[in-house]
């Protein structure tokens, strides 16, 4: 076996086998196969797909590549939640300790950002002093003792993803169907997750563009769920403008602060709000009515908030300085109207070049930079109102001028949730 033949077969449109895939994940993590050669390995994949037998070979052998927790000992009422990837999405930053402060125990591997979007472990780390890196043993003391522990993928969990992941973000190859579904299963099959809501983004802002491909990534998610003993839930939203109005690094912590302290309310809240209700409704095995009064009152009576605190505290992290960038620029309207569109793609690009995200595999986040936007769809503009504002050390020219759309009529149908697939 050799790997130029495997790139040809799948550059032919051919299927892997189950011993190709092996030969492919082995070899690359002992670093017979290099980055260049897998990085046109998985175009070949973006380009020509992966059946579900592929998919399921790849899952397997990326989550058998490296550490398995076992999260028993925690109990039943243990659920993770994952997202594909948005622009501004920093719920699982407001989900866990809402969760947490439910009764539901929380032992979250999260990412670092990937292409356009932002990643859980980058918005963590722009708190000063928070480790990001717990080990083992830590991390599952700090599930026991206080219900809520948020890690990077630090042990040698899915190591093979761990690498395949980092190539992926700089080679263009993160927009595909099998190799998003096999990133994500590969490390809960590791971690050891029972339970599972999956928060599956579609829109211009996301890894999945249409509700189709969205569809069938939840159906994969869910059957590989199914092989693995994992019970899935999966909930499709649209991620065509961003989720919040902040995007950045510290600029997200300081949204996830006016969520769960300020009361601020908005789609992401309501997101948030759905999201913990049905990993409070699976956790503790009570019906989604229930869960979601539970959820609201966590919220209310700032349970949440003060867990939120806690999970900071433990993991050492300082929230009174977080970084703030010395320049802002403002962006301005000049048209009136009602607000109908904000390109989620564009201002995700636009945050990595302010700083805040990555386009080289060795670039270091500037964690203060990013952008606020300022104004909600179907708000009314006026000609010279602010849009936006920027946060960066860098020089800015040349702000695209089609990020908003304004018109005379609002927008009439603006769903967040498009779907829930169990
Ligand atoms: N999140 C992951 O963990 N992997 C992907 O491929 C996309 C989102």
């Amino acid at each position: 076996m050799n790997i130029i033949d495997i790139i040809n077969k799948k550059r032919m449109k051919q299927s892997l086998t189950d011993e190709e895939i092996k030969y492919v994940i082995d070899n690359y993590l002992s670093g017979v196969i290099k980055d260049y050669q897998m990085s046109s390995l998985l175009m070949a994949i973006v380009l020509n797909g992966m059946n579900e037998e592929e998919t399921y070979s790849l899952t397997k052998y990326m989550a058998n590549s490296g550490d398995k927790l076992d999260l028993n000992f925690l109990g039943d009422n243990v659920v993770d939640k994952h997202s594909t990837g948005g622009v501004g999405d920093k719920t699982t930053l407001i989900v866990a300790p809402i969760v947490a402060s439910c009764g539901v125990k929380v032992a979250k591997m999260s990412g670092r950002g990937l292409g356009h979007t932002g990643g859980t472990i980058d918005k963590l780390e722009s708190i000063p002093g928070l480790v990001v890196n717990l080990e083992k043993e830590r991390f599952l003391n700090q599930v026991n003792e206080i219900g809520v522990a948020i890690t990077s993928q630090t042990e040698n969990i899915a190591l093979a993803d761990k690498k395949i992941y980092a190539l992926r973000d700089v080679t263009g190859t993160v927009e595909s169907i099998p190799l998003i579904a096999s990133s994500i299963m590969s490390k809960k099959i590791a971690l050891g997750t029972k339970k599972l809501v999956l928060d599956i983004k579609v829109g211009k802002g996301a890894l999945i563009k249409n509700l189709d491909d969205a569809k069938t990534l939840a159906n994969l998610m869910i059957n590989i769920g199914k092989q693995n003993n994992i019970k899935v839930v999966c909930i499709l939203t649209n991620m065509d403008i961003p989720l919040g109005n902040n995007i950045g690094n510290s600029l997200e912590i300081e949204e996830v602060i006016d969520i769960l302290k300020e009361n601020k309310q908005g789609s992401l809240t309501d997101l948030c709000i759905e999201i913990s209700s049905q990993m409070v409704s699976l956790g503790l095995n009570i019906d989604y009515q229930q869960a979601k009064e539970k959820v609201l009152e966590s919220l209310s009576s700032k349970k949440a908030y003060n867990k939120f605190l806690q999970l900071i505290e433990y993991q050492e992290g300082s929230l009174d300085k977080l970084p703030k960038a010395n320049s802002k620029y403002q962006i301005k309207s000049i048209t009136n109207g009602y607000l109908i569109d904000i390109d989620a793609y564009k201002l995700g690009v636009l945050s990595m070049h302010l700083g805040a995200g990555r386009e080289n595999k060795e670039d270091k986040i500037d964690y203060s930079s990013g952008i606020i936007i300022h104004k909600n769809i179907n708000d009314y503009i006026n000609s010279g109102d602010v849009l936006m504002t920027l946060y960066t050390d860098k020089l800015i020219t040349n702000i695209d001028n089609t990020i908003f759309k304004i018109s005379s009529n609002k927008l009439k149908n603006n769903p967040l949730i498009l779907d829930i697939i169990k």
